[in-house]
């Protein structure tokens, strides 16, 4: 089983050494779960019933996600909570939220957005660092999005249902000073080499991106202009490999389309793409 705690921000939990703790981590350890330590205490961390606690180990010993078993993701410095069928949040999209302050232009009254939100660990982030920002989360789907809504009621940001933009009030049209994508964008092909925790837990229209990945960006990048503010910028996050290929769409669809800062790569090689009107 691969690890599905990608946080190293969970904390372990002061669990004495009880049989029952002890138990856990050899179930998990058993499962082939790499950090069993970590996610016995997230588990014992989340409910003091016995019986709740048992379940929630068998639950992730049969290959859920932690995220889902303990109904918390972490992520970029907030926690939010999550459930099936929601995209699991990845640490290394927090380079989008890293991005977003970057490439704001105004002092304060900014208006954002967090387009595919999943359950809306994005808009969550942005909303904690930005108490003035106007904060808005859309995704199409329904299960997701309920998730969205109750984080949005806990960190304030407004969650909106349906395709890509079409879910946004007209009232937001040239309105948005920056809109985060993090799109679909793992080629089709690809989807099968992800850790099995995630490609058995996630939709596939939360990962696959088509062929080359792409097909969400061309989709996004065709209908943003309409939403952004004069200065507007739009962010997604690619592979490396992608890159190339990314900037060409976004230039095809009217955006000088650019790298952020190498210092939004992360490890895995992935970027952050930074879009604004050419
Ligand atoms: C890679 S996930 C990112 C989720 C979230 N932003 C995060 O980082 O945790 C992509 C998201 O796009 C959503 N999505 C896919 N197709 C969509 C569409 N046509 N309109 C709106 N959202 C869509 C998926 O449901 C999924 O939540």
């Amino acid at each position: 089983m691969a690890a599905a705690v990608h946080s190293a921000n969970t904390k372990a939990v002061a669990v004495a050494e009880t049989p029952a703790y002890d138990e856990a981590v050899r179930t998990l350890r058993r499962a082939g779960c790499v950090f069993a330590e970590r996610e016995a205490a997230a588990i014992f961390a989340s409910s003091h019933a016995a019986a709740r606690r048992r379940q929630m180990v068998a639950a992730r010993a049969a290959g859920a996600p932690l995220e889902y078993v303990v109904g918390v993701a972490e992520f970029a410095g907030v926690r939010v909570g999550i459930g099936p069928p929601a995209f699991i949040p990845r640490h290394r999209a927090a380079a989008l939220v890293d991005a977003a302050d970057m490439v704001q232009t105004r002092a304060d009254a900014v208006t954002v957005l967090d387009l595919g939100c999943g359950c809306g660990a994005i808009a969550a982030a942005l909303a904690q660092r930005h108490p003035s920002w106007s904060v808005h989360a859309t995704d199409v789907d329904a299960a997701a999005v309920a998730y969205a809504r109750t984080n949005g009621v806990a960190f304030g940001f407004e969650t909106h249902e349906g395709d890509w933009f079409d879910a946004l009030p007209t009232s937001l049209q040239g309105a948005l000073d920056v809109a985060v994508a993090h799109l679909p964008y793992v080629p089709s092909a690809e989807v099968a080499m992800m850790p099995r925790d995630f490609r058995d837990a996630e939709p596939l229209r939360t990962v696959d991106g088509g062929t080359d990945g792409l097909d969400p960006w061309r989709t996004v990048a065709a209908r943003a202009a309409t939403w952004l503010a004069p200065g507007g910028a739009l962010l997604t996050q690619v592979a490396g490999i992608q890159v190339e290929t990314a900037v060409t769409v976004g230039a095809d669809a009217g955006w000088h389309t650019m790298p952020a800062t190498t210092d939004l790569s992360d490890q895995d090689g992935a970027v952050v793409l930074v879009s604004r009107r050419a």
